[in-house]
């Protein structure tokens, strides 16, 4: 057998990294168990039900609710800092309209992080970094809502200084101003999606940041990381599951075919949750009355379907929707191209990946994890013309 060299700590070697402590927090907790969540202490649905996207964000960098000074304050630096740079709608139209927008927004936000010349301050100037984070807050619902209407082959809309962050982005996406109902579930969804532990992209942006590269860098790298289909590309297979089904009828069907052949059901399951997922729950009843008010009842019928066979499959395994279960049928229903609902979580989302990048800095340790090597520890260098 061959020699193996034994490093400190290998037997606590965990694929994907489960359950590995990497950092402390204050920003979030997950109960998978009960299928629980809050940020900064408060629960998921209190913030659904009452807050909005500007007052969550400035919740998870801040760690505390605004008083109404500091919120108006910090809603003007986001009205403020929505206009980006005309050369990002250059760099967007250059691109091949047929890739997915995932990849346009990676690259897009990565050319508008050149612009923004994050390395004018100082890496070690935490201030800076917070400024610059909310920047790019800010800037990510424009970037997105020009990578829909550009390869849309519709020219942008420059953004309403009146309206909120996720009504705006709307806005700037569909060019039509949002209805209550809408604006309503735009700022849900973007409240629901804005953080969620050590996810992947999370993880990602803060391996990116304490480098101490810059905080465009590490968005660019959550951007990468949330465009899988294990992560934040779900939502979009989701509904094209629902769609492939056709009729509520073909649903056990499908599920049980798939299953079968060992595929996974998209917006179904969480490496952390072992109940249903509290996001999903509050999507759920918006997915339920805008599929009626939209047309697309049978949609909503299928999801309960295939909800229905899954749980009486795999819920003894704590397989249950997840948040990208319903959302996909939330934004198809207000006439969103699926192909920009992974973009819209990345509207969200940009807000964890802020946060927790600057509160790792505040007692930064650049992420350097290692591998068991498998390989052998003597090998021969054989000259190119004797290898066979
Ligand atoms: N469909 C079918 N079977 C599943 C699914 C699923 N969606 N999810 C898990 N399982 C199975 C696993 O294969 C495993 O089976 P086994 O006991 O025979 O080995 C069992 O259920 C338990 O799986 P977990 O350990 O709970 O799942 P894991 O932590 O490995 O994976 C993941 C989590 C990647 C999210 C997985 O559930 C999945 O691929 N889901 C579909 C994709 C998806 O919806 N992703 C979005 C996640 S939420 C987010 O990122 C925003």
């Amino acid at each position: 057998m061959a020699e193996q060299h034994k490093f400190y700590g290998q037997e606590e070697f965990s694929k994907g990294l489960e359950g590995v402590i990497a950092c402390e927090s204050k920003l979030g907790y997950i109960d998978g168990q009960k299928g629980w969540l809050i940020y900064r202490g408060i629960e998921i649905g209190d913030l659904a039900e009452h807050s909005t996207y500007e007052e969550t964000a400035y919740l998870l960098l801040f760690g505390k609710l605004p008083t109404r000074k500091e919120l108006d304050e910090f809603t003007q630096k986001l009205v403020n800092y929505r206009t980006i740079d005309p050369r990002v709608a250059d760099i967007i139209k250059s691109m091949p309209p047929t890739a997915h927008p995932m990849a346009l927004l990676r690259t897009a936000f990565s050319a508008l992080g050149a612009y923004e010349n994050p390395e004018k301050v100082d890496e070690f100037d935490l201030e800076a970094w917070t400024e610059l984070g909310i920047k790019a807050i800010s800037q990510m619902a424009t970037v997105a809502a020009e990578v829909g209407r550009l390869r849309a082959g519709l020219p942008p809309v420059a953004p309403d200084p009146n309206l909120n962050h996720a009504s705006d982005f709307f806005y700037m996406l569909t060019g039509k101003k949002p209805n209550e109902l809408e604006a309503d579930v735009m700022n849900k969804a973007l409240i629901l999606h804005a953080d969620h532990g050590m996810n992947a992209s999370t993880f990602t942006s803060m391996v990116v940041a304490s480098s101490l590269s810059d905080i465009y860098s590490a968005i660019t790298g959550g951007l990468s990381s949330l465009k899988g289909p294990l992560h934040g590309g779900a939502n979009e297979r989701t509904l094209k599951m629902f769609m492939e089904i056709g009729e509520p009828e073909n649903a056990k069907a499908y599920i049980e075919d798939k299953l079968a052949r060992k595929v996974k059901i998209m917006g179904m399951g969480h490496r952390v949750y072992k109940a249903y997922d509290p996001r999903a729950k509050i999507l759920k009843s918006y997915a339920e009355r805008l599929a009626k008010l939209s047309g697309n009842e049978k949609l909503y019928t299928i999801s309960q379907e295939v909800e229905k066979v899954m749980i009486e499959r795999l819920g003894k395994k704590g397989i249950f929707p997840n948040v990208d279960y319903y959302s996909g049928i939330v934004y198809h229903s207000l006439g969103i191209d699926s192909k920009m609902f992974t973009p819209i979580f990345a509207v969200s989302r940009v807000a964890g990946w802020v946060a927790r990048v600057l509160e790792y800095l505040h007692s930064n340790r650049i992420f350097r994890p290692r591998a068991i090597y498998t390989g052998p520890l003597k090998a021969e260098y054989v000259p190119i013309d004797q290898r066979s």
